[in-house]
């Protein structure tokens, strides 16, 4: 079976889940399910990064220790993947005895094959992103990302020899050329690379909360290697030799803009200096924005996802953040949007179209849904929303494959009005056009099921299918003529009864 495996970033337990956070554990879990459904063995993973400085003051200043502070943020970011509906294999946390023999593994790699090396260093760095900046890269000496106050930096640490990797890291992108999606992330990345790499270090000695250094455990490791590592000690690196091979590389790591240098320039370099192979693939998103601002508890713009979610339910919040934003471009979160999207999408489209055909089903047909025809006007839509929606996953482009599907509920809703079913008289046309509806609609929950796995399945029990949709596979369940005919379609309440923008 075809293995697929995808990766989050592993979130810090600094802040609560926020949209930011659920934007792209959302994102991978669409392509995760989209992936399941084309039969493959999927494995989806995230989790926290629970190390380091940011950490290990916010324990103090809540009289905790760090341990005892993380156990009890980590499992809020499980109860909002749950909440949520994400469907991921794995959850790990980098405070995990697995991810410290990871972290210890691949140290001690790097450091055998000549690519760490103690040295002093002296320089700033935020705390809140826990990376280093120039003082030309500050803007206005504050931290280009978070605008507040750097700290100034002197010891001796250990350094991973970064700048050894630029032509390596520039020939594997060269002949890697559709690795980073979408293309313009990826030449962002290609130019960091370009613009020349400073040696960083990977080691700490001020602060106790981290993984030891294996040869010398008067350092702990710097936050950014230990949590980078969590990709494969989640799979069994330095635990489990077998697992590993079967699930690495990695298909893709799913990123945001601000950890392109972490993940597209460290990560590789770490991983060649290892000897170990490449991720196949990286998606890099944009940022969700909030007022024009990155969503993040220290600029205090932070949006719960699980407000919203008690307020359109759990599909209409993933349709919004799956379909507003193109993958890889910032979108603005606004509350008008998230309304907007869900009326005109999810009601007045596919809700819309579901009570029409269970009104006339029930009205005309005896409450039984007819089987489609096999040379129906709707055939043609659906194979061409079957192909659009597919190569839009494969790309990475949830907008544009939430648009495709939606397309079939279009043509659908458009080949009612033009035929009026509901003005019909009972009896063979009416049969007809229903049961083509019924068609469309099933194939339509189907594709629509990694976006919006909840309506999918009820959408499905509706028109009278048993089973689960997620059993569906791909492309034989797109294909025309599944619909059996013969069942028995419920009306029910209005899916997505329309809301109204508060005044
Ligand atoms: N812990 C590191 C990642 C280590 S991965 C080995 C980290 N954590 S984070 O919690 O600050 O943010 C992680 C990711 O959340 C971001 O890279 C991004 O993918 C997502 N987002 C956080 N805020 C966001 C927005 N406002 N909008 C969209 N996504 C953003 O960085």
């Amino acid at each position: 079976m075809t293995k697929f495996s995808l990766t989050t970033p592993i979130y810090y337990v600094t802040a609560k889940p926020h949209l930011g956070h659920a934007y792209t554990t959302i994102v991978g879990d669409a392509l995760a399910r989209w992936h399941r459904l084309m039969g493959e063995d999927v494995f989806y993973l995230t989790g926290t990064d629970e190390h380091g400085l940011k950490v290990q003051q916010a324990a103090e200043a809540a009289g905790m220790t760090p341990q005892a502070f993380v156990d009890t943020i980590a499992p809020q970011y499980e109860v909002a993947w749950k909440k949520l509906n994400i469907s991921n294999d794995d959850f790990i946390r980098t405070s995990e005895p697995r991810h410290y023999a990871g972290v210890a593994k691949l140290l001690q790699a790097c450091y055998d094959a000549g690519d760490i090396e103690l040295d002093v260093y002296t320089g700033l760095y935020c705390v809140s992103c826990e990376e280093y900046y120039t003082e030309e890269e500050l803007i206005g000496g504050l931290c280009p990302i978070h605008k507040i106050p750097v700290q100034s930096v002197d010891e001796e640490n250990y350094f991973f020899r970064l700048s050894r990797f630029q032509d390596r890291l520039l020939d594997w992108y060269g002949s890697h050329p559709d690795a980073m999606k979408p293309e313009f992330r990826g030449n962002e990345a290609i130019g960091l690379i370009k613009g020349g790499l400073r040696d960083f270090s990977i080691s700490r000695t001020s602060l106790s909360w981290g993984i030891p250094i294996p040869w010398d455990a008067k350092h702990v490791a710097y936050v950014w290697f230990d949590a980078l590592t969590n990709y494969m000690s989640a799979v069994g690196y330095g635990t489990d030799d077998a697992r590993f091979a079967d699930w690495w590389p990695v298909d893709y790591h799913l990123i945001g803009k601000d950890i392109v240098r972490h993940h597209c320039v460290y990560w590789p370099a770490m991983l060649m200096s290892a000897g170990i192979d490449l991720p196949k693939g990286w998606g890099i998103g944009g940022w969700l924005l909030s007022g024009g601002e990155k969503m993040s508890k220290t600029t205090g713009n932070v949006v719960n996802p699980l407000d919203l979610v008690d307020d359109v339910g759990v599909d209409g919040f993933r349709y919004y953040v799956l379909a507003e934003t193109a993958y890889g471009q910032d979108g603005d979160f606004t509350y008008e949007g998230l309304l907007g999207r869900y009326n005109s999408d999810l009601a007045n489209n596919l809700g819309n179209l579901l009570s029409r055909v269970a009104t006339v089903v029930g009205k005309k047909c005896d409450g039984i849904g007819p089987a489609p025809a096999a040379d129906s006007p709707l055939a043609e839509a659906a194979a061409s929303a079957y192909d659009s929606t597919a190569a839009a996953w494969l790309a990475l482009q949830p907008s544009r494959a939430l648009e495709a599907t939606w397309s079939l509920i279009r043509a659908t809703n458009a080949y009612l009005e033009t035929n009026e079913p509901w003005k019909a008289e009972p009896g063979e046309a009416v049969d007809r056009m229903m049961g083509d509806a019924l068609e469309a609609l099933r194939i339509v929950a189907v594709l629509a099921s990694p976006a919006v796995p909840e309506t999918a399945q009820a959408v499905w029990e509706r028109i009278g299918l048993t089973g689960l949709v997620t059993d569906q596979r791909l492309p034989e369940a797109a294909a025309w003529g599944g619909y059996p005919g013969g069942v028995a379609v419920t009306k029910g309440a209005p899916m997505f009864p329309r809301r109204q923008l508060p005044a």
